[in-house]
């Protein structure tokens, strides 16, 4: 794949981030949501690539923008034809209440490599590079951060495992307390709270627990880049989630390994931060109409990881500002 095209994606990133940080402590996810969502689309235009939205923004009558299925990019004859998973915000709610770690983030690999997931909850656990190949989300947790500690060289005490602090999580967090590691709950984004366990800084070594399966693909993309691993298994709730996954072709018994949710090794991905997190800031408006971002950029080809610090001049950038 066209490695230019991942620099690409930092400017789709960074547009969407920049666009919906301006309800930053407003109290409406919605309206932050949409901004980011249409900044992403326009910016989308302006990439010579055949997209095809996977994981987007729900279904066509559902969403009128990045929709799945929608064809984004700018299509020339005989370029590249991709498979695109976008979040615009991962972290609504964040932003809304000016909590940190929210971003922006897609995903782009040939066509037909993004596994189709269903938006619905998804058992997962994610790890860093050292840890690959160890971990089994059919074992028990205790067993998972036994193994886990081990390939780390750590102590379990000294395990921190990432955590969606949510009432359904009640159990987990009892028997990873019974492992005697320690938690690190975050309040929303768990696509960022997956790729933290490949940062020694972020101090985090295992992501547990369940949230959204398009976050589950979106976090497989960047672990495959970043050398990690995720399994994931689909939880529907209700009937019509069951028969929606035999709709889409997706296995309810199934362990969805790095490589089911995201096939091959041709991956570009990026991420901007939009409030502020460990392992990238949030969008800082500056005088005179400058903004400043920060975004990884990431391609599983080369393995390359890019912190990119963008100023923007945003009087200059009407795609960026609308
Ligand atoms: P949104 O930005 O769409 O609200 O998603 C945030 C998020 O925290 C995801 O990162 C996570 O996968 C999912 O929500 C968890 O769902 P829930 O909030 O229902 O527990």
């Amino acid at each position: 794949m066209d490695r230019s095209l991942a620099i690409n994606l930092a400017r789709v990133t960074e547009a969407a981030a920049l666009a919906s940080a301006k309800l930053m402590g407003r109290g409406d996810k919605n309206e932050a949501d949409q901004l980011a969502v249409d900044a992403m689309r326009r910016m989308f235009d302006t990439i010579n690539i055949d997209g095809v939205v996977v994981i987007g923004e729900g279904e066509m009558d559902e969403a009128p923008m990045l929709y799945i299925g929608e064809q984004i990019g700018h299509s020339t004859e005989g370029c590249i034809k991709v498979d695109i998973a976008v979040d615009p915000l991962d972290g609504t709610q964040s932003v809304a209440n000016g909590y940190p770690n929210a971003i922006s983030v897609v995903a782009v690999a040939p066509r037909g490599c993004l596994l189709n997931a269903p938006d619905m909850y998804m058992e997962k656990i994610a790890v860093g590079p050292k840890a690959k190949g160890v971990i089994d989300i059919k074992a028990s947790v205790k067993e998972n951060i036994l193994n886990v500690s081990r390939a780390l060289n750590k102590n379990v005490s000294e395990i921190t495992v990432c955590v969606l602090d949510r009432e359904r999580h009640k159990n987990l967090v009892q028997e990873i307390r019974q492992a005697g590691a320690r938690i690190k709950f975050i309040t929303d984004g768990d696509v960022l709270g997956a790729m933290n366990t490949c940062f020694e800084e972020a101090n985090v070594d295992i992501l547990l627990g369940s949230g959204g399966a398009p976050e589950g693909v979106l976090a497989a993309c960047a672990l495959k880049c970043l050398g990690g691993e995720i399994q994931g298994i689909l939880l529907p709730e209700d009937d019509a989630q069951i028969e929606r996954c035999k709709k889409m072709g997706v296995d309810l018994d199934k362990v969805y390994t790095t490589d089911d949710l995201v096939k091959g090794n041709e991956v570009a991905f990026s991420a901007t931060g939009v409030t502020y997190g460990e392992l990238l800031a949030g969008v800082k408006y500056l005088d005179n109409n400058k903004a400043t971002t920060e975004t990884i950029v990431l391609r599983a080809e080369t393995g390359t990881v890019r912190f990119i610090k963008s100023i923007h001049q945003l009087d200059k950038k009407p795609r960026y500002a609308k």
